[in-house]
């Protein structure tokens, strides 16, 4: 098999507490392919948004490696990293836009702090506004934008510095069903415009179907399988995907495709 282009091998995260220790993840491993969606699965307190803080290295491993493209980032400096930060992308729940700032100076914050001349800025703003579908709102503030538009404008600044990943925690999970398709719509389509690898956290089956290729379960800290989609779905063997599939089962949303954002 050709190298994979995100590379996590035998990580653990272990915190401290109270003298007490806590391993929050526990030696995985994960390939990831370039242009893959790839999704992980979990119940709440997983490890997910653990997992997905070593990937930008807002957390530091235990112990294991993370690569990604060439670059090993637990070798970097702090230095290297808060500017090899500027290559992955993340979005949230919660959307954590600046209340105080427009769409377009939302968009504009990453790209200021990456020190780009102004009317780079500007053309790329207006370009990424055109391409989430919110170009007409650019000088509106997060608290006059649906949920659905207020995550637009956090895929569109995660877009800013043209990042080689998207990283999404639980990017859907504040929005109902039929505005989180058309969010995850969007994914899928940025996804092949820009080629962009996209890593997915989830608790729901239903996003990781709709959306990814490959996935993993975590269970505990444990990946406890991971593989293509298709397959887990026919044949799942963690307990986790079993409860899921089967809770799922009825769950599956009709979507109908209409202009809702
Ligand atoms: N900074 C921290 N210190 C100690 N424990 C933590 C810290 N961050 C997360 N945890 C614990 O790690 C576990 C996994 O959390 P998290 O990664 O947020 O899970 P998920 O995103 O899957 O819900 C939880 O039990 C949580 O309490
Ligand atoms: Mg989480």
């Amino acid at each position: 098999m050709a190298v994979p282009f995100i590379e996590i091998k035998n990580i653990s995260k272990k915190y401290k507490s109270h003298k007490q220790e806590f391993e929050i993840l526990k030696n995985i491993s994960l390939e990831i392919e370039k242009g893959d969606i790839f999704g992980i699965v979990g119940f709440s307190g997983a490890g997910k948004s653990t997992l997905i803080r070593c990937i930008n290295r807002l957390e530091t491993v235990t112990s294991g490696t993370i690569r990604i493209g060439k670059v090993e980032i637990n070798k970097l400096s702090k230095k290297e990293m808060n500017l090899y930060r500027q290559k992955i992308g993340i979005i949230f729940q919660h959307f954590n836009l600046f209340d105080s700032r427009t769409v377009f100076g939302n968009v504009a914050f990453p790209l200021e702090v990456a020190k780009k001349k102004k009317k780079e800025i500007n053309k790329k703003v207006t370009e990424i506004l055109e391409l989430v579908g919110i170009a007409n709102k650019q000088n509106f503030y997060p608290e006059q934008l649906s949920g659905g538009q207020k995550q637009r404008v956090g895929i569109a600044r995660a877009l800013a510095n043209t990042p080689d990943i998207l990283l999404s925690d639980e990017a859907t999970s504040a929005l109902d069903p039929v505005t989180s398709l058309s969010v995850l719509d969007l994914l899928k389509d940025i996804n092949k415009k820009l080629k962009l690898t996209i890593i997915l956290i989830t608790h729901s089956l239903d996003v990781i179907k709709y959306t990814c290729n490959n996935m993993a379960v975590l269970e505990n800290g444990v990946i406890a399988e991971k593989g293509k989609v298709k397959d887990i779905f026919e044949n799942p063997t963690s307990t986790t995907a079993k409860v899921f599939i089967k809770n799922n089962a009825n769950l599956s949303v009709t979507y109908n495709r209409g202009n809702v954002i």
